[in-house]
């Protein structure tokens, strides 16, 4: 795992009528990764966008597209999200039946693993898992909507898989998603987080300055 801090704005906040312009925008304020939030109105209860719009917005950016699956069943739209320029593809474990046939598919088309844990999904759904994946993505909101309260009953989950992945010296990014926000940025780095999501912090915050709030999140 890195120890830098990356920041991966969601552009879930975005102004979906101009997504391209957007992500020019994040690229230029300083974005380590662009999350794109992909939902089904199933797995969870809202729908966003599908791989043909990842396809036309992966010209705006060389940034690495941080594909967050919210789909179920998951495995049908492996091939269409890569081919359409994910560069990371997380997925939730109960949105497949067979978790080692997902890892598989997915770096079967050159891409990054990620697996994500809802707040009361538990860490032993992955820990037979993590020789084969790249990042997990907890989860500090409920799937779903942006703008959410983060919910600090997910740090002991965050601490606990970063105590098994430094005792065991893997090299899987931790990454945090919802509600994060500058008072609660420090505290989740400090019990393991490399990788921060945001969507309404960066986009609202500030009066939209995205370069002062991605920095104020990197450093505070
Ligand atoms: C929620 C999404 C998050 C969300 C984060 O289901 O996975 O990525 O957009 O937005 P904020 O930062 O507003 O909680
Ligand atoms: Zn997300």
């Amino acid at each position: 795992m890195s120890s830098t801090i990356k920041i991966s704005p969601s552009i879930l906040s975005a102004n979906f009528g101009k997504l391209g312009e957007e992500i020019i925008s994040l690229d230029k304020a300083g974005a380590d990764y662009i999350h794109v939030d992909v939902m089904d109105g199933h797995f969870v209860p809202n729908i966003t966008i599908g791989p043909e719009v990842v396809k036309k917005l992966r010209p705006c950016t060389k940034k690495i597209f941080d594909v967050h699956l919210m789909i179920s069943p998951v495995d049908q739209y492996i091939k269409s999200f890569s081919e359409a320029g994910a560069d990371i593809i997380t997925f939730h474990p109960e949105a497949t039946p067979n978790i080692e046939k997902t890892i598989s598919l997915i770096k079967k088309q050159g891409k990054k693993v990620g697996i994500s844990l809802k707040p009361k999904s538990s860490v032993d759904l992955l820990t037979n898992h993590l020789e084969k994946i790249d990042l997990i993505l907890i989860m500090s909101v409920e799937p779903g909507f942006g703008g959410q309260k983060f919910m600090p009953e997910v740090l002991p989950k965050l601490k606990k898989l970063k105590k098994i992945i430094s005792e065991k010296k893997l090299k899987i990014d931790l990454e945090i998603d919802g509600g994060i926000n500058f008072e609660n940025c420090k505290t989740v780095k400090e019990a393991g987080a490399n990788i921060l999501v945001s969507g309404s912090t960066i986009f609202k915050e500030n009066s939209g300055n995205l370069k002062k709030n991605i920095d104020l999140l990197r450093s505070g």
